[in-house]
């Protein structure tokens, strides 16, 4: 793929050359377009050196190849790393000074900005208000990850990682692939991570769901020509071109999945099935003595139970396709299974994905082990396996049933 990699002018240009490795290696062929203050980090020699090609940063070099039209309209993926507030807010509007900002006029493939830039930047209104133009536009805007800057400062406005970056492009590197996969035309929907039910405006009731197995199969999706909508209450960073409606509570993401138009819905989230029954407008104080009879108490009701509204709005028809998640433990009554069986009865879902939780297992690990169910076959077990190939398992089952 003809991938361009603008660099604007901040420190982490340095992370850059990582990401530029790593697209190279994979075999894409990369044109660098560093901005002149970028070079006052990374030097030219070094950009040309690893892309194996010339680098320059003004319009006006080899003009008779009107470089500042041909190398936005020949690329097939622009990605800039870092993106500076300067550069949010040049491309936001439209301004075209140099060879970097021609070639985001002149794209028209996806564009990518991951920006860097200290806390007080990132979240000043201006570059909010820039990002927002851009998103609304359809580039995609990364959120910076949290972490050391610069200085001895921290806060929301460090690069991601190089490989982060990588993972989150793979899905447009893999678009030739995806667009006659065994996935094309449909569109799935994923809830992932835990549902916060707030208590106050500081606390709320969780969960130790990550959302990583919802994200991986997201990616999957993707990968497979899937349209993806993650409605997600993770902070993971989506898989590029996955649609990401963030939500918090149990009511949101139901309210979220029933606004949509889905093919397949898979039901990854640890959704709350309680929530406190008011939610207080200001900080609960600790001021009480022990045994206090006006001392807080927590009462609880019952949130909807998303999956099962699915499966009852659904009726006798055969779409959505349902997929539900079972975190079982084991206990006197029964082991993993004989409870997922009971829970599969239960929902009614066509797929149920069981997997054993516990101490160390599952919620927040890399890998995990489960068992597919349907309602007329035995169970099939993966793993102990990565979630992106217990993802790969899933959507492998769920396609041998869609028609
Ligand atoms: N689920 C849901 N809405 C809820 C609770 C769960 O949609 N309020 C979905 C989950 O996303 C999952 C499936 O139902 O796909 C099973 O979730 P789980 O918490 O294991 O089951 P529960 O129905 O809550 O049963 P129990 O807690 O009694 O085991």
């Amino acid at each position: 793929m003809r991938i361009v990699l603008g660099v604007a002018g901040g420190i982490a240009a340095y992370k850059s050359c990582t990401l530029l490795r790593r697209f190279t290696e994979s075999g894409h062929d990369v044109t660098v377009v560093p901005t002149a203050a970028a070079l006052q980090f990374v030097g030219a020699a070094t950009w040309s050196a690893l892309s194996g090609k010339p680098v320059h940063t003004e319009v006006w070099d080899d003009v008779h190849q009107v470089p500042h039209v041909r190398i936005g309209q020949q690329a097939e993926l622009v990605v800039v790393a870092p993106a500076t507030a300067d550069l949010l807010a040049k491309a936001a509007h439209g301004l075209a000074d140099d060879l970097l900002t021609n070639t985001l006029l002149t794209a028209r493939c996806p564009v990518v900005l991951a920006p860097a830039m200290h806390t007080e930047m990132w979240t000043n209104a201006a570059t909010q208000t820039n990002v927002a133009t851009l998103r609304e536009r359809g580039v995609d805007v990364i959120d910076p990850a949290s972490g050391r800057l610069t200085g001895a400062d921290t806060g929301p406005g460090r690069l991601p990682e190089p490989e982060d970056i990588f993972e989150h492009c793979r899905s447009y590197l893999d678009a030739a692939e995806r667009a006659d996969g065994p996935l094309a035309g449909k569109h799935v929907v994923i809830t992932a991570g835990g549902t916060r039910e707030p208590l106050d405006p500081v606390r709320f009731l969780g969960n130790r769901s990550s959302g990583k197995q919802g994200f991986a199969l997201a990616a999957s999706a993707a990968k497979r020509g899937a349209r993806v909508t993650l409605i997600s209450t993770s902070s993971l960073i989506a898989p590029g071109g996955v649609d990401l409606v963030p939500v918090e509570t149990a009511r949101q993401m139901e309210e979220a999945v029933r606004r949509q138009d889905a093919d397949v819905i898979v039901m990854a989230a640890a959704v709350a099935d309680f929530r406190p029954a008011s939610v207080a407008n200001a900080k609960i104080k600790k001021g009480f003595a022990a045994g206090d009879p006006d001392a807080p108490t927590v009462e609880l009701v019952r949130n909807p139970d998303i999956l099962a509204g699915l499966v009852e709005r659904r009726g006798s028809a055969t779409t959505p396709y349902l997929v539900g998640f079972a975190a079982e433990t084991g206990d006197a009554e029964g082991d993993v299974l004989h409870h997922a069986r009971a829970k599969l009865a239960r929902k009614k879902c066509d797929l149920l994905v069981a997997n054993e939780v516990g101490e160390g297992l599952t919620f927040g690990q890399d890998t995990s082990t489960v068992h597919l169910l349907r309602a007329d076959s035995e169970a099939v077990t993966i793993g102990p396996a990565d979630k992106s190939v217990i993802a790969d398992a899933i959507w492998d089952a769920v396609q041998q049933d869609l028609p």
